[in-house]
């Protein structure tokens, strides 16, 4: 089946009252496109809570740095409408920058805490470009569930606070990571490697492999489980850290040791010269 392709925010103001009026539940996938599996799990979840799933392609102009990939982010918006029609989604909204931030906008969206350490440390201005777009996009649709993948964890967290605090009544869902074969967490910006680099990345998914089994052994003090993944991307040529840190999972505030909440271990690595993130859950007795 074909998916409709939308552009202005009348027209998916007119979708939403449609698929309303139809009693049906909606819900959707924000992205910035240059789709694969990851995002297509999304679609997937959404698919099975909602009626109706509706996906956003936008790359948002206000959550990249001076210095970041803005101009060159991948894009392929006629690969993208195939891939969603494949995975049952009814529309796509992909504005034009002016239908998300006309002239005179201003308003902007800030989640204090939760975008403090972390990439929002590393990325200064990055989590307000997000929470305004998302909160923006969710405001719009007002879909009954949002779909996030755990891949972009902080963000999540930051999601999820701003629908609470916004009320803007939207539940937002957790999708887990999806890997490839070899354990590379998938990425638009996986595109950006070459192939030796490709390899490299995988120094990542190691680093956090060697705290879980660590962690499976009944270590539970952080510098320890920081420190074996730590080692995974110093071993690895042509990796450079950006930071390893454990983290309680629900506020991402740093923690000493895996007790009895969830925690979770995030990482952000420089290869060559594309910068990756991954994560993974530990808990007191991993498997
Ligand atoms: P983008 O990087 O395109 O990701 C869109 C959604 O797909 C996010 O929720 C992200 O966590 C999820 N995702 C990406 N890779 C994944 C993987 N390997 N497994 C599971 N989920 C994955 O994140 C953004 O876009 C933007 O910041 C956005 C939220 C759209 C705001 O502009």
């Amino acid at each position: 089946m074909a998916v409709e392709l939308r552009r202005t925010v009348e027209e998916a103001r007119a979708f939403t009252r449609r698929v309303r009026a139809q009693g049906k539940t909606l819900a959707l996938v924000p992205t910035m496109g240059f789709l694969h599996e990851g995002h297509l799990a999304l679609m997937r979840e959404g698919k099975r809570r909602s009626d109706v799933c509706a996906v956003t392609i936008f790359v948002n102009p206000t959550q990249f740095g001076p210095r970041e990939d803005l101009s060159r982010y991948p894009r392929d918006l006629e690969g993208d409408l195939v891939k969603c029609a494949s995975a049952g989604v009814e529309m796509v909204w992909a504005p034009e920058r002016e239908a998300v931030y006309p002239p005179g906008h201003q308003t902007q969206v800030e989640v204090t805490e939760l975008s403090r350490g972390l990439c929002g440390e590393r990325r200064p201005g990055h989590f307000r470009g997000v929470a305004t777009v998302v909160a923006k996009i969710l405001s719009l649709f007002r879909p009954d569930v949002a779909l996030f993948g755990e891949k972009d964890f902080q963000q999540l967290r930051v999601v999820q606070q701003l629908s609470r605090d916004l009320d803007l009544g939207v539940e937002i869902a957790a999708v887990p990571i999806v890997r490839e074969p070899d354990g590379l967490a998938m990425s638009s910006r996986n595109s950006y490697l070459s192939a030796s680099e490709r390899e490299r990345a995988l120094a990542l998914w190691r680093g956090l492999r060697a705290a879980r089994a660590l962690c499976a052994r009944g270590v539970v003090d952080a510098r320890e489980l920081v420190g074996a993944a730590r080692a995974e991307l110093e071993r690895q040529e042509g990796v450079r850290e950006d930071y390893v840190e454990l983290v309680d999972s629900e506020t991402l505030a740093p923690i000493i040791r895996v007790a009895d909440r969830p925690a979770r271990l995030l990482l952000a690595a420089y290869v060559g010269s594309t910068r990756l993130i991954d994560n993974l859950e530990l808990r007191e007795s991993c498997e």
